[in-house]
């Protein structure tokens, strides 16, 4: 794995390129993670130091995660709020966790924007198609690999906004793609493992795939 990354280094980290435009879509892109998901990440992913979340919504994965990591501070931060993501240029000396808004490439800029922010850890729940792509890999995916995905082997039901129900016509799959902190990620001396989280008690089949 390292030979390959090696051979085809392009650069020494992940950039975040120009900010996409932000569109329209369903507002603000604002699809809010049920808070199982918070405790499916605790699973497997430790937090090396503060965390901060900078797509939060109304909050509802700030709160999983303070369930998931007693006693570890989490700054949550939204575009709502007046603290637009792609904008910010400060580093971050802690973990950068989110479900981030996906509308126009966004998911895409949010990660390498955090893997350039943050000097610990980075955690995103993404769709599972994050995966693929030649120009995502050669940017991306073969230069500063996830040492982690938590693959989610069942629907994600997100909230339709702060107030909203859970959609259940929800047809993506979906895991938690970690990074390691900044350190490891310069050496890139690391392998990606992948877990599978276990099916959660109130999820239903509805859509389920199998
Ligand atoms: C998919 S929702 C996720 C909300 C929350 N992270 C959660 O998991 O419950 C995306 C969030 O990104 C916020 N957002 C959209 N564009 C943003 C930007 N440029 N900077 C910061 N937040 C943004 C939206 O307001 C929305 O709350």
């Amino acid at each position: 794995m390292t030979g390959t990354r090696n051979r085809w280094k392009l650069m020494s980290t992940a950039r975040a390129e120009k900010p996409p435009e932000q569109g329209k879509r369903r507002k603000l892109d604002d699809y809010e993670t049920p808070p199982h998901e918070g405790l499916q990440l605790a699973r497997f992913f430790k937090p090396s130091g503060n965390i901060l979340e900078p797509a939060c919504g109304s909050g509802r994965l700030v709160g999983a995660l303070k369930e998931a990591f007693p006693g570890v501070r989490i700054t949550g931060t939204d575009i709502k709020t007046g603290h637009d993501y792609t904008k910010r240029t400060k580093t971050w000396a802690g973990d950068i966790i989110t479900n981030p808004p996906y509308r126009d490439g966004l998911a895409d800029f949010f990660t390498t924007k955090s893997l350039e922010l943050a000097d610990g850890k980075v955690a995103m729940l993404l769709q599972s198609g994050f995966m693929w792509g030649s120009g995502r890999c050669d940017s991306l995916h073969l230069v500063t690999p996830p040492e982690l995905i938590i693959v989610l082997p069942y629907r994600v039901y997100f909230f339709e906004g702060p107030k909203g129900k859970p959609i259940k016509s929800q047809y993506f799959n979906h895991a938690w793609y970690c990074w390691p902190d900044r350190a490891a990620r310069e050496r890139g001396d690391y392998g990606t493992r992948v877990e599978w989280a276990p099916k959660i008690a109130d999820n239903d089949d509805e859509n389920d795939f199998g």
